[in-house]
Parts: C-alpha cells; sequence; structure tokens
C-alpha cells in the first residue's frame, strides 16, 4: 500500500472515532430529557414561597359574588382547582380527578375588581397520585403588594378514560 493510501485511510479511521464520539456524547446529553419516572417522588415537601410558580390569574367579577357582595369561596376553590390541575398536566399530561383538599385557609377576602393570582407547588407524587400546594394572592393594582387571601393543598389521581386511576409517568423529572 503507498504511503499516500495508509495516510488516507488514518484519517478515514481518525474521522470515524470521532463521529463515534460525538455521537456518544450527544446521545449524553440527551438521555436526561428523554427520561421518564413512575418513582415516588418527595417533590417539595415546604412552604417556601420561592418555591411556588404562578400558574393562572383571574380576574373577580361581579357575576363571581354572593348575596353579600363579596366573593364566593366557591368560586375561588374552583379557580385553585384548576390551577393544581395545570401544575399536575405540566407534570405529566393526562386526564385527572381532584380526591383530596387539605388544610384549606381562607385568609382574606376577595373583592371584585380584584386580580387573583394562583401559585403551585409540586409536593409529592406518588404511583397514580399528585399532591400539590396551591396559594392564592390578591393584587388590587393599587400600588400596594398582592397578599395571600388562600392556601392550602390539592391531591388528583391520574386516570385513564373509564376513570381508574393510572400510574404517572413524569415528564422530566431532572427539571423538579
Ligand atoms: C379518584 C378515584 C379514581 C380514586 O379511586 P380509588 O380506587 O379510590 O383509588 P386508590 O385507592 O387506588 O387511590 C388512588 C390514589 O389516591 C391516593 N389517595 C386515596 N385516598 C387518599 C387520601 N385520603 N389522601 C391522599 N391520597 C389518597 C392513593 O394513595 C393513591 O395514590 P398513589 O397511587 O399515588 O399511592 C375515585 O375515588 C374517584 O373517582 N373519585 C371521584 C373523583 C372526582 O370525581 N373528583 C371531582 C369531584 S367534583
Amino acid at each position: 500500500m503507498s504511503a499516500n493510501a495508509s495516510k488516507l485511510i488514518r484519517e478515514l479511521v481518525h474521522d470515524i472515532e470521532q463521529t463515534l464520539e460525538t455521537t456518544k456524547q450527544l446521545k449524553k446529553q440527551q438521555e436526561p430529557h428523554e427520561q421518564s419516572s413512575t418513582a415516588e417522588v418527595e417533590v417539595n415537601n415546604d412552604n417556601n414561597n420561592n418555591s411556588y410558580r404562578l400558574s393562572i390569574s383571574v380576574f373577580a367579577m361581579p357575576a363571581d359574588t354572593n348575596s353579600q357582595q363579596s366573593i364566593f369561596g366557591g368560586w375561588l376553590l374552583s379557580q385553585m382547582d384548576l390551577a393544581a390541575l395545570v401544575e399536575c398536566k405540566m407534570q405529566s399530561p393526562g386526564r385527572y380527578v381532584t380526591i383530596v383538599l387539605d388544610q384549606m385557609k381562607f385568609l382574606k377576602p376577595v373583592q371584585v375588581g380584584d386580580l387573583v393570582q394562583i401559585y403551585t407547588n409540586v409536593q409529592h407524587i406518588g404511583t397514580t397520585s399528585i399532591r400539590i400546594g396551591v396559594r392564592s394572592e390578591v393584587n388590587r393594582l393599587d400600588g400596594n403588594p398582592p397578599f395571600v387571601v388562600t392556601q392550602g393543598t390539592m391531591t388528583f389521581v391520574k386516570t385513564n378514560e373509564q376513570g381508574q386511576p393510572i400510574p404517572i409517568v413524569v415528564l422530566n423529572p431532572k427539571s423538579q
């Protein structure tokens, strides 16, 4: 074999080795994103305000009032239910039903025109259930800081179309 031919072969082998190495590294980088998990995860059990993220914002309207012209607790509860449901679906898309409301506390009344901002925090992911911390704040948009009006936890069960519990496969567990 000529010197030129063996040089060419060495270069080719070197190129192939480099391509293989790059492919290996790219695969490694992608692995955490492709991973999914059905393991029990105690995600965030503290009540640290920083670990909550904004899920939904909604204005309290006259149609949401009771006969004393203050906002229905039931209306606020349903908004919290929706906010927590958004969080569940972000963790693992699918159908969910609410199974438990816990330690729900209404701290201050909400008025018509208040901007209600609902924050959520994943506290525990079980086999078929997720427990979400939920906190509502009111922003009166009057230059004063928002204040907390309700807080509590809500647990949801992931179900199939027949309403039977099914395992939760967490998207992107590394991003918790
Ligand atoms: C939710 C529902 C499907 C659960 O069915 P089930 O046969 O009781 O389910 P299981 O006993 O297997 O429990 C399912 C999950 O809920 C959890 N769970 C059950 N009771 C619980 C409680 N009191 N507190 C916290 N979690 C509870 C279980 O631990 C399990 O979670 P895991 O798999 O992560 O461990 C069923 O109760 C239901 O359809 N309820 C009505 C829901 C609904 O309509 N909600 C809207 C109300 S308008």
